[in-house]
């Protein structure tokens, strides 16, 4: 299985800007929560964890930034921009989100509630968690 998914938003372009548009039937999970992520100073970075359980869908509002994933066997950088597909990231999948752009925004579905449980936030202790999967 792929390491990531792709959606295409729908988009309406006309003389009066683009509206986009993402009906949910078409995720593979019902979105129970959004937040959105903005103001990342150059050079930060995100991410550096994996979820146990958690999917998400990424959506790349404005700017872009690179999502660099590792599921234990594959290793793939992911460039989005704003207008890209949604990209969706299921569980157990770790994610590092690097080189944004100056005024990036990015919103995310998630089908869980926020749970710090849910994470897992040390690389070595997810590597030995997927290598003990397969
Ligand atoms: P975190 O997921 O670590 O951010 P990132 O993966 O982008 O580096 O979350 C940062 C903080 O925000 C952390 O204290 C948990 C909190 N948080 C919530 O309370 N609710 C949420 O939906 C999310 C995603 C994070």
């Amino acid at each position: 299985m792929a390491i990531f998914e792709s959606i295409k938003l729908e988009s309406f372009i006309d003389g009066r800007g683009t509206l986009s548009a993402l009906e949910f039937y078409k995720l593979p999970f019902t979105p129970k929560r959004l937040y959105c992520i903005s103001e990342v100073p150059n050079n930060e970075s995100r991410g550096g964890h994996a979820h146990k359980e958690l999917s998400q869908a990424f959506i790349c509002l404005t700017g872009g930034f690179d999502l660099i994933l590792d599921n234990g066997q594959i290793q793939e950088t992911v460039t989005l921009q704003a207008g890209d597909d949604v990209t969706i990231i299921g569980p157990r999948v770790w994610r590092e989100l690097h080189n944004f752009k100056d005024g990036s925004h990015i919103l995310v579905l998630a089908d869980h509630e926020f749970s710090e449980d849910d994470y897992i936030r040390d690389k070595d202790a997810f590597l030995k968690s997927i290598g003990s999967e397969n």
